[in-house]
């Protein structure tokens, strides 16, 4: 048996343009990160999570009638149902969140009011119940583990304050509501990362919406995508103080392993996100009276250029971010869900509307043809 090959493998498809898109603009040279046209830094200090999941869905800011009515279909959708809340009571205290979360989504989409319908209205409706659910799944299930009851959202609150309200009882000091709020906002898309490119597999079979956030949840988890950012707070404690910084990560590097929060596929400068984060992480700790995770975080970055020119993604400053927040670490990738559920759906939209099954080819290289033996004679 002969063949040709088929093309160049590219390992990890890096450098294969899977799609076109007029979601997101990554410029990796340069660190620009763009939503629809809209410069993240621009989105980061001037517009709100609830702004940006419209301008993801529909292409454009909302004006302020079209975003109450947004806020009115995220506040209608909050309250969980009772199904998943009676899930959520049955799994294992002791469960990954992330697994809970990715279970409670598959859920949703059995009980989901439109879950035969795949039209463009009921999707765009699904991804909006999705956005103002996930958060609401976290929340509960961290109070269930604790052995406390869900609360309920409260409608006054933005999405990124009632988040932090359900999971801790109490409303957030302003600091924290809106450095959640920014934190939100950078996370909310990325092109064709891996989870949001797993994501548009799915849908490109024309499976439903749930399913493909499913398979985006699931792809998320892993500690070369969302998973970094509960290791970088893992690295942090072990640390423990800056003065052990040096010698933690010069070891790290000697044992050849990967410092979670660095290097990324697409940028070759910082990660425009990251600035963001260090200024978000360090007035939570200046609040908190507690730089020190913030001051690890910055050796570990010193030496990390020093050693092997690398620059920090996301998840390097959203690890002390979130910790500053009291936010437990465990819940730390599911919060990043809590975001890219916006940048997840509108592209699963964008998918649906121009859809193509995506089914790439694989270069066989196993054994040629070999003769078949009976199973007696093996
Ligand atoms: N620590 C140490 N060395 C690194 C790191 C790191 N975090 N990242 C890359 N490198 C080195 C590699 O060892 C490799 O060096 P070599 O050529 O001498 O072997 C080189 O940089 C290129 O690395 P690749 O693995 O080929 O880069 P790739 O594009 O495949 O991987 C990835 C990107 C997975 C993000 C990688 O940088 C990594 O493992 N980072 C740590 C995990 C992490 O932070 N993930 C979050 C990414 S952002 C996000 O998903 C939200």
């Amino acid at each position: 048996m002969t063949q040709e090959p088929r093309s160049q493998v590219l390992a990890g498809l890096e450098g294969v343009v899977a799609a076109t898109s007029t979601i997101c603009f990554i410029d990796g040279k340069e660190g620009r990160l763009l939503y629809r046209g809209y410069d993240i830094a621009d989105l980061a200090e001037k517009a709100t999570f609830e702004e940006v999941c419209y301008l993801l869905w529909y292409g454009e800011l909302p004006t302020g009638s079209q975003l109450q009515a947004l806020r009115e279909q995220l506040n209608a959708s909050r309250a969980l149902p009772e199904e998943i809340l009676t899930l959520l009571r049955l799994f294992p205290k002791e469960a990954a969140p992330m697994d809970i979360l990715r279970t409670a989504v598959s859920a949703l989409g059995v009980i989901d009011p439109q879950a035969s319908e795949n039209s463009a209205e009921a999707n765009l409706n699904k991804a909006i119940r999705l956005t103002a659910q996930i958060p609401a799944i976290i929340a509960a299930f961290d109070r269930i583990r604790r052995g406390e009851e869900p609360i309920p959202p409260k409608e006054e609150l933005a999405h990124a304050a009632n988040f932090l309200y359900m999971l801790k009882g109490k409303e957030s000091d302003p600091l924290s509501a809106r450095a959640f709020d920014v934190a939100l906002i950078l996370h909310a898309d990325h092109e064709l990362n891996a989870s949001t490119f797993s994501g548009r597999v799915t849908a490109s079979t024309l499976s439903d919406m749930h399913s493909a956030v499913t398979s985006a949840i699931g792809t998320l988890k892993g500690p070369l995508h969302g998973g970094a950012n509960e290791q970088v707070m893992k690295m942090l404690l072990e640390i423990a103080t800056p003065e052990r910084t040096e010698a933690y990560v010069m070891g790290m590097l000697a044992q050849k392993r990967r410092i979670p929060g660095f290097g990324h596929r697409v940028y070759r400068t910082e990660d425009p996100r990251a600035k963001f984060l260090r200024r978000l992480s360090r007035d939570l700790g200046e609040q908190a009276g507690e730089l020190k995770w913030w001051e690890i975080t910055r050796k570990v970055e010193e030496i990390a250029f020093r050693e092997k020119g690398l620059y920090p993604n996301v998840d390097l400053y959203s690890a002390s971010t979130y910790f500053y927040m009291g936010i437990p670490m465990d819940l730390f990738t599911p919060i990043f869900a809590i975001s890219r559920i916006s940048g997840w759906t509108a592209h699963i939209l964008e998918q649906y509307a121009d859809n193509r099954l995506i089914r790439p080819l694989s270069e066989y290289v196993g054994p040629t043809r070999r003769e078949f033996i009976p199973l007696e004679q093996r």
